[in-house]
């Protein structure tokens, strides 16, 4: 893998790799470190680069297919590009009942996203169904980022996302 010296990748891409190098530096190069590495770039990039993901495998003197490997077994890590505010509806029966169809519509008329999930193309939210969040007495409930949503409907949805910005 080549980089330039102000840290970005070499190829067309242009992520700048400089905070991959850091997280590596803070967690260690044995393999084990491998899910802690990967945890904090998603963090970082909020999905996992695929010439990230390369400078790792390098790094820790593992297989890029290794890499790749964990990162496509584990649900938490996203190979996909996410938007600034990851909004998690959920799809499970409680909050299926309460009409949580509704509220991925106007989601999806707010942020003006024409399919049923993925991301917006300034990149500023990414929409998904998930199932049961654990917080059924709050049905239909959402979570934005790290923050919680419940007894959600249309319209305090819709102000929940003018709030963000
Ligand atoms: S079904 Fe939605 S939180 Fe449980």
């Amino acid at each position: 893998m080549t980089q330039t010296n102000d840290g970005k990748c070499g190829c067309c891409c242009g992520i700048d790799l400089t905070r991959v190098k850091e997280i590596i530096s803070e967690c260690g190069t044995k393999e084990n470190c491998l899910i802690p590495i990967l945890q904090k770039v998603q963090d970082e990039y909020r999905y996992l680069p695929e010439e990230a993901m390369a400078l790792i495998a390098e790094k820790l003197g593992i297989s890029p297919a290794t890499v790749f490997g964990v990162a496509t077994f584990y649900a938490q890590f996203s190979l996909d590009p996410k938007g600034k505010y990851i909004i998690k509806v959920c799809n499970g029966t409680a909050c299926h009942v309460r009409g949580n169809k509704t509220i991925i519509d106007a989601i999806r008329n707010r942020i003006g996203l024409e399919a049923q999930s993925g991301t917006t193309s300034d990149m500023m939210y990414t929409l998904e169904t998930v199932s049961c969040l654990g917080a059924c007495s709050l049905a239909p409930a959402v979570i934005i980022n790290d923050k919680v949503y419940g007894t959600m409907n249309p319209t305090k949805m819709v102000a929940a996302i003018d709030e963000l910005e």
